[in-house]
């Protein structure tokens, strides 16, 4: 009795995809298998539907209702100098290498509502850096984009924000970085005027070239493992000769077809330096 069900389910939600990619170019078949169920049984109950199928209509004729599906699919979770450790690290270890170079590119691929690369243009700045690094922020989710344009963020995430900062060996205030308005913090638009916002969905667009350091991080754990050996490879492409991939502290490169075309900066940190 479950078998054919289990048959149903998944030949309904294949089509559902199918739909979806047809009409808005969005491909979710290769996001991790338990949590895009979650998210369609989610969006079946909101919609008061029985069948997997019935979300096809309603995602193809209601714009609004497919957007709010992507926003879901789009885990927006971020922080200012999140994993403190790994800003420690980059300060640390990979600025002295970037400090080579005449220009520096950088793209932060899934910035989410962008406190990510506002980090690292404050750490570019306090190492001399930012005047010479464009810095890349990509994500496929244009709300949380037009968040990380603002700069704007709940002021009662200061304290953390401060703490990590501190953590990742920030030796100022980040209080110095933003001015406080009402309820909120809003970052100096200096750090803005490097960073360049844009809509790149990694699992349909193409490279991004000739980056020094590419941060892509807690983005591929959505993935399953076929479609994190393509992104993988599209940043490994995206890299300039001896450029640096970082990756989120549960992700891993172990199985990808990069794997041995990296060397290992921070085994820790996820860190890994292309060897050619
Ligand atoms: C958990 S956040 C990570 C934010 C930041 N990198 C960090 O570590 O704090 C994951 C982000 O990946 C983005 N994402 C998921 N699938 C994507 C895709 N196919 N292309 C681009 N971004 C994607 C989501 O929209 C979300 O903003």
């Amino acid at each position: 009795m479950t078998e054919p069900r289990e048959t149903d389910q998944d030949f309904e939600l294949k089509l559902l995809l199918t739909a979806v990619e047809e009409k808005y170019g969005y491909e979710f078949g290769s996001y991790a298998r338990a949590s895009l169920m979650r998210r369609v049984r989610r969006h079946m109950q909101m919609s008061g539907v029985e069948h997997i199928s019935d979300l096809i209509p309603l995602f193809l004729h209601d714009e609004s209702a497919f957007a709010a599906f992507v926003k879901d699919m789009s885990v927006v979770v971020t922080e200012m100098f999140r994993n403190p450790d790994f800003f420690k690290s980059l300060r640390e270890n990979i600025v002295p290498i970037l400090k080579t170079y005449p220009f520096i590119k950088v793209w932060h691929a899934g910035c989410a509502s962008g406190q990510e690369a506002y980090s690292m243009a404050i750490l570019l700045d306090e190492e001399g850096l930012l005047d010479r690094c464009q810095i890349y922020a990509t994500d496929f989710n244009d709300q949380a984009l037009r968040h990380a344009k603002t700069g704007i963020y709940p002021e009662e995430d200061m304290a953390l924000y401060e703490e990590n900062y501190r953590q990742a060996g920030g030796t100022k205030e980040l209080s110095k970085y933003c001015h406080r308005g009402y309820d909120s913090v809003k970052f100096n638009g200096r750090l803005a005027e490097h960073i360049t916002f844009a809509n790149h969905n990694l699992v349909t667009d193409g490279v991004f070239g000739e980056m020094n350091l590419i941060l892509c991080r807690n983005v591929l754990i959505y993935f399953n493992q076929d479609l994190q050996n393509r992104v993988l490879q599209l940043l490994f492409d995206s890299l300039c000769s001896r450029g640096i991939l970082c990756i989120g502290k549960r992700e891993n490169i172990q199985f990808s077809s990069i794997g041995d075309q990296l060397e290992v900066a921070d085994r820790n940190q996820k860190i890994y330096r292309k060897k050619i």
